[in-house]
């Protein structure tokens, strides 16, 4: 059932401050303010040297967002490969450490293989995955989910930002384990992920502004997306789903090596879409947009409404986005990135639900 939306699609993008404050609720306990989570852990966190990562497409790029949480909140290393590469690359992994598997559906071949190659080498075996009766889920040692619900669209939308929530809490149990943040820091970062539902439903009202400017991106050739630190792996997001729902070519860079070959693209027929949320990272995102600007490049921001009137550089268009604490954005910014691809299909009069050569599930190789 659509309701009253035109598309799955659309449905699953609106529903994502429901679902996504649905899965943080089961994953943080409101009256203390910290991480509870639902199933107990058969390892312990303070112990790991190493974790490992591994999934597909969308779900992929929510392991590389994760990274960046791991690395910095519980300062624990993390290794992420795509699974069709992590199930043949015979990596060396030492007995007894973490293994990470991402997945909506839980019936992912390559995924599930990479599953058991990491069970293989003794690694304790976690999931996340939004079908609790999978393949996966079955053969993992412990299974977090999330609570997107069914989605029925072929590209990935609350699954995503779901997967997104469950990952932060996970990062700040870790955190804790590890004696890398406080209580009142976990405090603090539990108050910003309780943030993320209602920023999510804020930024659900560009939509118009975005309709618009799809009109535009329906135009393009190529598109390229840019981002810094965890926005990049959103830049690859943004990518992935113009790509796969409306046919357009388009890219995901690290805004920094833009200057290393990517930048020759750039003329005036080419669309730029910078992710620029207000983290540390800002002004170097600011610098590498000039750059853009310079070459006639037509920049799409979107970022925070004053840092983006405070940056002071000639775009094409903005998105604005709600305040927000810069942990928090790459699930909040996930609403305005996947709007853009869906309008834009839907200007163009592609299947957004059913896009060509495209299966929900990939259960074979
Ligand atoms: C993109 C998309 C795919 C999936 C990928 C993994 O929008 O939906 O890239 O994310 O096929 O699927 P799951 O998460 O079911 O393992």
């Amino acid at each position: 059932d659509k309701g009253n939306h035109r598309h799955f699609m659309a449905k699953e993008i609106h529903e994502q401050p429901e679902v996504v404050g649905r899965t943080i609720a089961h994953y943080v306990d409101l009256a203390t303010g910290r991480v509870k989570l639902p199933t107990a852990l058969p390892f312990d966190f303070a112990k790991l040297r190493r974790l490992v990562i591994s999934s597909c497409g969308t779900a992929y790029y929510a392991g590389l967002v994760a990274k960046y949480w791991f690395e910095r909140l519980a300062r624990l290393a993390v290794d992420i490969d795509v699974a069709s590469e992590f199930r043949y690359r015979e990596m060396p992994l030492d007995e007894g450490e973490l293994a990470l598997f991402i997945s909506q559906s839980g019936e992912t071949a390559d995924t599930l293989a990479s599953l058991r190659y990491a069970k293989g080498e003794k690694q304790h075996i976690l999931s996340i995955v939004n079908v609790p009766t999978s393949t996966i889920a079955r053969e993992s040692d412990v299974v977090m989910p999330t609570l997107a619900g069914p989605e029925i669209g072929v590209a990935s939308t609350k699954a995503f930002t779901c997967q997104l929530a469950v990952l932060l809490a996970l990062a700040i149990a870790a955190g804790r384990a590890r004696g890398t943040l406080s209580e009142a820091e976990e405090q603090r970062l539990v108050a910003s992920l309780v943030a993320v539902p209602g920023a999510m439903a804020d930024s659900l009202s560009s939509e118009r502004e975005i309709e618009h400017l799809a009109r535009e991106l329906a135009k393009a050739r190529d598109v390229l997306y840019l981002g810094r630190g965890p926005a990049f792996p959103l830049a690859l997001e943004g990518a992935l789903k113009l790509k796969e729902i409306s046919y357009i070519h388009a890219e995901g860079y690290a805004a920094g090596e833009l200057k290393h070959g990517p930048i020759a693209l750039i003329d005036e027929a080419m669309p730029v879409i910078v992710l620029a949320p207000h983290d540390a990272v800002f002004d170097k995102t600011v610098s590498n947009v000039q750059e853009v600007a310079a070459r006639g490049g037509k920049i799409i921001l979107i970022g925070e409404e004053r840092a983006v009137e405070e940056a002071g550089v000639a775009t094409f268009a903005a998105i604005g986005m709600p305040a927000l604490d810069p942990v928090i954005a790459p699930i909040v910014y996930a609403v305005p990135v996947q709007l853009l691809a869906y309008h834009t299909a839907v200007v163009m009069g592609k299947d957004v639900d059913q896009p060509r050569n495209l299966a929900k599930s990939v259960t074979v190789e």
